[in-house]
């Protein structure tokens, strides 16, 4: 260990993080060598995995707040009710008359009484969330059949009754025709309802329902998106994002495995399909979770192109999920699963007038989204993946040779499975590997040298999901605490250090709805108007924020240990070139506050402006909708020496420190 340089007492008054030399015998020691810059660290280090579980998608980042709009539902009339008080009215779903081919199923709402009113209400997503003075598009097909006339008007209502907004559609022709109006609520009400009242005579077909905020992004697919959720994505600053799945890219069966052509075009031609997340968890089952796919494959790349994110579709590669039915696509039959690799790279990038890419254009963007990376199966294993991954993998790279091929390696870090892919991705040479690992907070903080012995010979690796689970993986006591965070922390530090192997990471899963969730700990979670971000969020956050382009080698001696003798402080060190800056990551996972002592050789000696983050909190400290910054970042600024200092970490606390040096 060396002896850290002394500072003028004076710098070190600024900051109640400095701790005067004179301590430097005791606690851990941190030596960086700013002079021998590492690896660079991937732009994609840091990025995000949506998938549309906990109601992420529909009901959540979808900005549609009428559940079963369209009616295609299996049951067609889950989500809406016929309203009974004062009601005089019938209603049937019916598929004899569509107003578009491509969802047959529409409402026909009878008015029994001359006069009516007959109405029809719809709950939303566990009730509508609605802001005092929104403005709020409603549109809707409608027709009227028999003797009319009928007159249509949409309201929103509070759960007791009273209407918060109300605006008449008109009278309906007898050929469809579309009807808006703009509802602008006079209260806040998280569990409003949606209803449509006719009154006339005769009856009405209704279909494509819709009720969406007015004031949505102008951009090209974003407009189907809630603002908020992605303002809290943004704030990440992803290198990539991993879509759609999980899980959900498998299916069941191949019959509900995700299908990425059946989810672009007009959003009424997309087919409905049963979301696995369903009935999947037994203890958390959510029996109106379907996908209308109004998150489909075009709204992810544009989601991507908001957010500077390189897009990372997974795609099915002819297997259901293995733990559910694991059915294959014999062999001789995957062409179509090869086809839709190539044709979504087309998609994405083809030109304008391209087969695939005009259907882009179509939908708004004729300039090539980008696509970089391509994962083929989710968590898969065994030599049933092998021989399917191969040939999706080799006609991928035979075409679009840039396109980085990502290879799953099931979904353990360390099992039989695991080894057998990692030995077979020897010769099949995948770019990246994808790891994926949910367990306790004590993994984490045990296996920061995980990448240290990797052979850098091989593949990348993508640590593709990853979450510290405070009771054990699927159980519905899993907690976002701090504890959690900071032992997740402590793993990235690892990940950092060993950016020559590991070249990108991502927290699974990303949004929980708080009233529809099956899976926990999540990233962010949402209710119908709030959403905030949980420890592991900040953590994230600030990681990407303070990712740096290089890793400089950084040699820790002296920490505390744990019982099993693995260290309980962590430090990562890389250099921001562009802002000419050092930046230590510091984890303290002990109860104590420990003096870390810094040397950084390379950098000339002298007083700098530090700035310091810092995250602490008690271990089960968690963030909430009436508490989101229980946990938060705190910021100050304090002077030091950029070739030597102190620093003190508190207990329980990730510090991230950016120490001018140019
Ligand atoms: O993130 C939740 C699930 O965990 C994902 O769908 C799957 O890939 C993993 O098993």
């Amino acid at each position: 260990m060396t002896t850290p340089r002394r500072l003028p007492a004076a710098l070190l008054l600024a900051s109640a993080l400095l701790a005067p030399a004179a301590r430097a015998a005791d606690g851990p020691a941190l030596v960086v060598d700013a002079g021998r810059p590492g690896a660079p660290i991937a732009p994609t280090m840091w990025g995000a995995f949506f998938e549309d579980i906990n109601f992420g998608a529909d009901g959540g980042l979808v900005a549609e707040r009428i559940k079963n709009g369209a009616f295609e539902f299996p049951d067609g009339m889950m989500g809406w009710t016929l309203e009974p008080d004062g009601g005089t009215g019938r209603v049937e779903v019916r598929a004899d008359a569509p107003a578009v081919a491509a969802s047959p199923h529409v409402a026909r709402l009878t008015i029994d009484a001359a006069g009516g009113p007959a109405a029809l209400v719809n709950e939303g997503f566990r009730g509508i969330g609605v802001k005092a003075g929104t403005r709020h598009r409603v549109s809707l097909r409608a027709r009227a059949e028999g003797a009319g006339p009928v007159h249509l008007r949409a309201e929103l209502v509070a759960p007791g009754g009273r209407v918060l907004a109300g605006a008449e559609l008109g009278p309906v022709p007898s050929a469809w025709a579309e009807r808006s109006a703009e509802l602008v609520p006079d209260a806040t009400e998280p569990k409003a309802a949606f209803r449509l009242v006719a009154t006339g005579r005769g009856a009405v077909d209704l279909d494509l329902v819709s009720l969406r905020p007015a004031a949505a992004d102008p951009r090209p697919g974003m407009g189907a998106l809630r603002a908020d959720l992605v303002g809290l994505l943004d704030d990440l600053r992803p290198g990539f994002l991993r879509f759609p799945g999980g899980c959900i890219v498998e299916g069941r069966t191949l019959a509900n495995r995700y299908d990425w052509k059946r989810t672009i075009g007009p959003p009424e031609s997309r087919p409905v399909m049963i979301n696995r997340w369903n009935d999947e968890i037994k203890h958390r089952p959510t029996p109106d979770y379907f996908q209308t796919f109004a998150l489909g494959f075009f709204e992810y790349f544009a989601l991507c192109e908001a957010l500077g994110a390189e897009p990372l579709p997974i795609l099915n590669c002819g297997m259901a999920c293995q733990f559910n039915t694991g059915e294959l696509v014999p062999l001789d039959q995957l062409n179509p699963f090869v086809q839709d690799a190539l044709d979504l790279v087309e998609f994405a990038t083809g030109p304008a007038d391209s087969p695939w890419g005009s259907r882009r254009a179509a939908m708004g963007h004729p300039a090539p989204f980008k696509l970089n990376y391509l994962g083929i199966g989710n968590e898969q294993w065994g030599p049933q993946y092998v021989e399917r991954y191969a040939p999706i993998a080799r006609a991928v790279k035979a075409k679009y040779p840039h396109v980085q091929i990502i290879a799953s390696a099931g979904p353990a870090p360390a099992d039989e499975r695991f080894r057998y892919l990692w030995e077979q991705f020897r010769t099949l040479a995948p770019d990246i590997v994808d790891e994926h690992c949910y367990a306790a907070p004590s993994w984490f903080l045990d296996n920061t040298r995980r990448y240290d012995d990797y052979d850098r010979s091989g593949p990348k690796v993508f640590m593709g999901e990853y979450a510290a689970q405070s009771d054990r993986t699927v159980s519905p006591n899993n907690r976002n605490t701090w504890a959690c965070a900071l032992a997740e922390a402590a793993y990235m530090t690892g990940l950092e250090r060993n950016a020559d192997v590991v070249v990108m990471a991502a927290y699974a899963p990303l949004f929980a709805h708080a009233d529809a969730w099956q899976w926990t700990p999540d990233l962010i979670w949402f209710d119908n108007l709030r959403a905030y971000g949980t420890p592991s969020y900040h953590v994230q956050r600030l990681f990407a924020r303070h990712r740096g382009d290089r890793v400089l080698p950084a040699t820790l001696s002296g920490t505390p240990t744990a019982p099993n003798g693995q260290p309980r402080v962590y430090a990562a060190a890389a250099r921001d070139d562009a802002a000419g800056e050092i930046i230590l990551k510091l984890v303290n996972a002990t109860a104590r506050p420990q003096t870390l002592h810094v040397r950084v050789d390379g950098v000339k000696a002298g007083p700098r402006v530090a700035t310091l983050t810092t995250l602490s909190a008690a271990p089960d400290a968690v963030n909430s909708f009436d508490q989101p910054q229980a946990v938060a970042p705190r910021v100050r600024q304090a002077t030091l020496d950029a070739a030597a200092s102190s620093l003190d970490l508190p207990p329980h606390a990730l510090t991230i420190a950016r120490i001018p040096a140019r």
